[in-house]
């Protein structure tokens, strides 16, 4: 795809990435959110995994996936035997999009443009992880890391070779389970993620 961002803007180290990406300012969704939330895990880790954007809790615990989307993700991980130490885990977005309804804070879908500008980041992050695996979560994910608005269906559950003989793996978001209304569908649909995830973390 591409990318009209020069290759690595920021010399030195790990730490100063992440210190550059809490005072972020490249759109306009750090001045409501607590914190950037960076991606965490390995530096090293053969894979990584892409989430759309930090909800309430990561936006206060300042990690992603720590909430109840996070519990999925979790247990789909253990199901498959996978630790989730091993992985490298971030989001496309990395700040928490919302809007106040009372005391609730209700999250809002990033738009194209955030999306675009905090790849920025998500490219840093696959520079210096280099996993051979990124597992796309949801359609934000899949937009960040191809620039594809493509329906999940046509590509989830598949290995994709991407550039520099890294593959992506397509899958759905966990937040999307949780949303379901209908019980029986979301127990189904919660299996066929987990075999999604235990099928992506195989043999790497
Ligand atoms: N949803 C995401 O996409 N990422 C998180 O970190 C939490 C919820």
């Amino acid at each position: 795809r591409n990318s009209t961002t020069a290759p690595s803007a920021i010399e030195g180290t790990w730490e100063a990435l992440r210190e550059q990406a809490a005072v972020c300012s490249r759109c306009s969704l750090h001045a409501k959110a607590t914190q950037t939330v960076f991606g965490e895990g390995p530096q090293d880790a053969e894979i990584m995994f892409v989430g759309e954007q930090p909800g309430d809790q990561e936006d206060l615990a300042g990690r992603p996936f720590v909430g109840p989307a996070g519990r999925v993700f979790d247990e789909a991980l253990s199901a498959a035997g996978m630790d989730r130490t091993k992985l490298y885990v971030t989001n496309a977005v990395k700040h928490f999009k919302y809007e106040p309804r009372g005391k609730r804070r209700i999250h809002q879908k990033p738009n194209r443009g955030e999306v675009e500008h905090c790849r920025w980041w998500l490219d840093r992050e696959l520079e210096q992880v280099k996993p051979k695996l990124v597992v796309a979560m949801g359609a934000t994910a899949l937009f960040a890391l191809t620039g594809l608005q493509q329906r999940l269906e046509e590509v989830r559950g598949e290995f994709i070779p991407l550039e520099g003989g890294r593959q992506l793996f397509v899958t759905v978001h966990p937040s999307y389970l949780l949303r379901l209304p209908d019980e029986g569908l979301r127990r189904q649909e919660l299996e066929r993620f987990r075999r999604d995830i235990a099928a992506s973390v195989q043999n790497w």
